[in-house]
Order: structure tokens, then C-alpha cells, then sequence
């Protein structure tokens, strides 16, 4: 087991704009303004992962588990080639000393769909979404069958930073990006709650054109003092909030019983 330095939180759910609303206004009243910018972000259906690099190396990798205490699968996740082992140092933008880095590790729906295809003609039981076939791989004892599984990952998130503050949370994206790591391409920073709407619509829109499954969206406060100042209540920040998507709905025919 590893002992994550900061907990690993969860988010509120907000299925309404009425719901998304209300967080704005709950945040703006806690702070004290009337402009707070936000980042969207895709809600990626996967797991959560913490990275840890120390002068810029991979030196260990963790599941979120209870959000304290997750389990260590630092050799899985060197077999994901989305996952950096030696960050990029820029000359005005130096790797910090420790960087933890969450992130979720997800597999793609082309690469999902193979899979059972395989385990299908195997006799071996298929995995009810991509969720769970990344669950399951990312677990595996062997590292040699996670390396076969095709995962990637998407990193949107900071545990502890030592040796550098970003100010704001679409600035730490942006770092990330420079030191090597992959980051969602459909993140937008908004100037106010109607852009959040808005954008939640985009995204929406293009949900069943994307390569990976997601479930809803995330918002988040983009200045990192603000989020210092909400602070969070029963394991979720005040500053985020998961916007989802209805979920997919199937008809299973019943055939004989
Ligand atoms: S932020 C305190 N950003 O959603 C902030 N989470 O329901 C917590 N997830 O455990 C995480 N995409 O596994 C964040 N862009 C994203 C995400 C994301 C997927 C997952 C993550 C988290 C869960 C919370």
C-alpha cells in the first residue's frame, strides 16, 4: 500500500444547470467576488492514478483506493508509454524537486471493443465497460499483461509540489503539458458560468465522436488561492464540481427464461 501525501477527494455530482448554477453561486458568496474563471475539463471514465516524480524521475505510482491509501502499481504503470519517466526541464521552467501528479488511466473504445473481442474467442469473460477492463488491467500481478492492454492516461490534477507554485489551475495544465505529460486537448478556461454552460454543451455534442468513453464534465476554480480558501467538506472540494451526462441507456431483449 502507499500512503497518498494529500488525500485524493472525489466530487460533488451536479446533473442540472440549476445545480451548476447554485455551485456558482455558492463559491462566489464564500469568496467574497462577483468574477470567478473556471476550467472544464472532460470527466474521463477511468481511474484515478497518482504519479510521483522526484527530480523529474518516475519513482512511484499509486490507485486513488480509499482516498488516503491507494495500492502500489508502480510497475504497471511504466507499461503505459502515456505515462513520462524522466520529465522535460525547460530553462525557464525547471522540474520541481517532488511532483505528484493525478491523473485517470483509462482505455480507449476501439482498444475496449478488441479486447473482448479476444477474450470472447478464449472462452474468457468479457469486462462490462472500459472502466473495468482499465481496473482490471491496471492490477494485474504481471506487468507483462498490463503492457499488452493498451491503457493511456489523461493528468489533470496535483498532490503535493515541492519547489513550485502555479497561480492558477489552467497554468499547472499547461506545465504539465511542457514537462512531458498528456493532457486533455478539450479543456477550456471560462470567464464566467454562462461559458461553463456553454462549453458543457460542446462537449457534450461531441461525446460519442471521442475515442474514449466520459461521463460528464468537470469544472474547477481556476485560481489556486481561491481553491486554497473554499478548502473542502466530507472528502470534496468546495472548488470543483462534476457536471455529469445522463447515463447510456440499453434495451436487453429477453429472449427464452
Ligand atoms: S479532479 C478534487 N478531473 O472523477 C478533484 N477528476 O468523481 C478530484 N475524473 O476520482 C479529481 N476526469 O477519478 C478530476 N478531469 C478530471 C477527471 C476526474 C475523471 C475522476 C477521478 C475522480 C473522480 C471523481
Amino acid at each position: 500500500t502507499v500512503t497518498h501525501t494529500l488525500p485524493m477527494l472525489s466530487l460533488a455530482n451536479a446533473f442540472t444547470e440549476n445545480e451548476v448554477r447554485e455551485f456558482d453561486n455558492r463559491v462566489k458568496k464564500l469568496l467574497g467576488t462577483s468574477t470567478v474563471h473556471y476550467v472544464m475539463e472532460p470527466k474521463i471514465d477511468g481511474l484515478a492514478v497518482e504519479l510521483v516524480y522526484e527530480h523529474g524521475e518516475f519513482v512511484n505510482g499509486s490507485t486513488r483506493g480509499d482516498g488516503y491509501v491507494g495500492e502500489d502499481i508502480t510497475q504497471n504503470l511504466r507499461t503505459i508509454r502515456t505515462v513520462p519517466m524522466r520529465l522535460f526541464s525547460h530553462q525557464n521552467l525547471a522540474v520541481p524537486e517532488r511532483l505528484e501528479v493525478r491523473g485517470e488511466v483509462y482505455m480507449g473504445k476501439k482498444e475496449f471493443k478488441e479486447l473482448n473481442r479476444k477474450r470472447e474467442l478464449a472462452g474468457e469473460p468479457v469486462f462490462a465497460n472500459p472502466r473495468n477492463a482499465a481496473a482490471g488491467s491496471l492490477r494485474q500481478l504481471d506487468p507483462r499483461v498490463t503492457a499488452q492492454r493498451k491503457l493511456r492516461i489523461f493528468c489533470y490534477g496535483s498532490g503535493q509540489i515541492v519547489g513550485f507554485q502555479p497561480e492558477t489551475h489552467y497554468q499547472f495544465l499547461e506545465c504539465l503539458k511542457r514537462w512531458g505529460f498528456n493532457v486533455n486537448p478539450h479543456i477550456r478556461l471560462c470567464s464566467d458560468i454562462e461559458e461553463v454552460i456553454s462549453f458543457y454543451g460542446h462537449l457534450h455534442g461531441i461525446r460519442d465522436e471521442l475515442p474514449y468513453e466520459i461521463d460528464g464534465t468537470v469544472i474547477k476554480v481556476n485560481r489556486l488561492d481561491y481553491q486554497e480558501r473554499l478548502g473542502s467538506v466530507s472528502r470534496a472540494p468546495r472548488w470543483a464540481l462534476a457536471y455529469k451526462f445522463e447515463a447510456y441507456e440499453e434495451t436487453t431483449v429477453i429472449k427464452d427464461i
